[in-house]
């Protein structure tokens, strides 16, 4: 296989807003990222994937973008971005950008203008569409509720498109001077020396008509713009007009609605290096319908969807948590009787995986949902439009719709400011009011705790990574599932020279097994007590096949 930095490296994704804020303003920053290189130098991991850091006016927290060639001042500036990659460089660690090309924000010059002026040629960067009669030009729907369609003010029966909020107009990329801007923003960045991008809702870029969509309740229009040909010809033509003219740098997609041969087809055209599935995330671990007491989730939900790509693609982003996904120990593992050994558990199975490994931040130190967000503590855009749309067609209070919202789709679990210690606000900074409240459960789950403590969650992702780091076994081999039931996951991960059998409970239960230990040597796992043939709650084993 053809050896790639991107596919040795573990990436950690950074959520600037919640990262470091080195300034006492309430939100992270590029200095506090810079700040903390040495935090992530000891973790072990090999890239830093930034969350947006351009200008922005935040509506969806910097996925919507005012200006691609300025740092959002909040964050710094470029000067900062700068040294960033500089300082990371120093420290072997490559940075990689958050590409947002489907759309941009209402407030970049480009959508300002072609608001002012019908004759502008930034018009045509945009989907500007007459009304059907009173009806707007299509059914289509937003990803984030009601019609992706909204008025232009001042302009008789005219709209545009927004695949997202009202506030992230989409770029028509049947223009070419659109491809071309993108390219140059490619350029830019990679001239910085940037070693990639994870693009955004890479595969909805292209719209290949805007014809009416397939009668569906929430995602009428899918059919017109989800992995066309189109889209794939843009990725293909960003590879050789760019891509290609530097060294050993790639693209990751965020791609829902994917099945593993259409994932196969970007790998194999070059159009993405790899890309994020969703299924698994998805998968029913929360509480879908509010009025059962748990949700139908057995750990099988959870690796079934993640074997299935593990088995059908060459390669992927293989991830438990990002931004936009509730955490990982709350959803999957078991945050009472249990936390530290299913924490380390989840920590076990992704870092066995086949694939480029992505961590977010907190992840590595076992943080949890928050117990008590209210309504008025929500910052989610698309937390809140789903609050109004659960009222507006259920019928719903408030209190009931946001309680649903809050154990689903609520993005904001995610992105509480990082837990550094136990001093006022985390040490996330000094004392200001942070842009999102800290989690309740910052003088108990911080890294400055976990790394007193020999046991730690923390220190477990540590061994894991450097595990995983000087594995080429886990890094280059193939995968291969062996046996899995309800509860426990076993797979083999293979090259020529070696076979480690992987093996993880991910439940209460204990499971008696007279072979598991035979002809096997342990060489990592959860629990310092290992019983022969026993795999105890959440007790996850890496073995050497002798
Ligand atoms: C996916 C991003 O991960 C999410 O945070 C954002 O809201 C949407 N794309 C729109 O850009």
């Amino acid at each position: 296989m053809e050896k790639r930095a991107y596919k040795e490296r573990i990436i950690y994704q950074i959520y600037p807003l919640s990262f470091k804020d080195s300034n006492n303003d309430g939100y992270g920053d590029l200095k506090g990222i810079i700040e903390k290189l040495d935090y992530l130098k000891d973790l072990g991991i090999g890239m830093i994937w930034l969350s947006p850091i351009y200008a922005s006016p935040l509506k969806d927290n910097g996925y919507d973008i005012s200006d691609y060639y300025k740092i959002n001042p909040l964050f710094g500036t470029m000067d900062d971005f700068d040294t960033l990659i500089k300082e990371a460089k120093k420290r072997d660690i490559k940075i990689v950008m958050d590409l947002v090309i489907n759309h941009t924000s209402d407030q970049h010059l480009w959508f300002q203008e072609a608001l002012k002026n019908k004759d502008s040629k930034y018009r045509n960067y945009y989907y500007f569409r007459k009304g059907n009669g009173k009806k707007p030009p299509n059914n289509w729907n937003s990803a984030f509720s009601g019609s992706c369609w909204e008025r232009v003010p001042n302009e008789e029966n005219m709209y545009y498109l927004h695949l997202f909020t009202k506030e992230q107009p989409d770029l028509n990329y049947h223009n070419e001077e659109v491809i071309k801007e993108v390219e140059n923003i490619l350029k830019f960045y990679l001239d910085k020396g940037v070693a990639g991008f994870r693009c955004d809702v890479i595969n909805q870029i292209y719209k290949t008509s805007l014809d009416n969509g397939k009668f569906s309740l929430f995602s009428r229009g899918r059919e017109h713009y989800e992995n066309q040909e189109g889209n794939f010809k843009i990725l293909e033509r960003f590879r050789k007009d760019v891509l290609d003219n530097y060294d050993d740098v790639f693209l990751v997609g965020e791609t829902s609605a994917l099945t593993p041969k259409i994932g196969q087809e970007y790998i194999d055209r070059r159009a993405l290096d790899m890309f994020f599935e969703f299924d698994h995330a998805f998968c029913k671990s929360f509480k879908l319908i509010p009025i059962f007491k748990k949700p139908f989730y057995k750990p099988k939900d959870l690796f079934k969807p993640i074997f299935k790509w593990q088995k059908e693609v060459s390669w992927i982003g293989a991830y438990l948590e990002n931004h936009d996904q509730l955490r990982s120990v709350s959803r999957f593992g078991n945050e009472n009787k249990f936390y530290k050994e299913s924490a380390k558990a989840l920590s076990l199975f992704l870092l066995s995986l086949k694939g480029t490994i992505f961590l977010y931040e907190g992840e590595e130190i076992g943080t949890l949902n928050y117990k008590n967000l209210t309504y008025e503590e929500t910052n989610d855009c698309m937390a809140k439009n789903a609050v109004d749309s659960a009222m507006k067609i259920l019928h719903v209070s408030k209190n009931r719709a946001f309680k649903w919202v809050n154990n689903t789709v609520n993005r904001d679990h995610a992105r509480a400011p990082f837990e550094w210690d136990d001093s006022i606000n985390g040490g996330f900074n000094d004392g200001h009011k942070p842009w999102l409240k800290i989690n309740e459960h910052y003088k108990e789950i911080n890294v400055k705790n976990e790394e007193n403590d020999a046991n730690s969650i923390l220190n477990f992702y540590k061994q894991m990574i450097k595990f995983r780091n000087n594995s080429e076994t886990l890094k280059y081999g193939n995968f291969k599932e062996v046996s899995s039931n309800n509860y426990v996951a076993k797979f083999l991960r293979k090259t020529d020279k070696e076979s480690l059998l992987i093996v993880v409970n991910l439940s209460k239960k204990f499971f008696k097994d007279k072979k598991l230990d035979e002809s096997k040597e342990i060489l990592i796992s959860n629990y310092n007590n290992h019983e022969k043939n026993l795999l105890k709650p959440f007790e996850a084993i890496i073995y050497k096949i002798k």
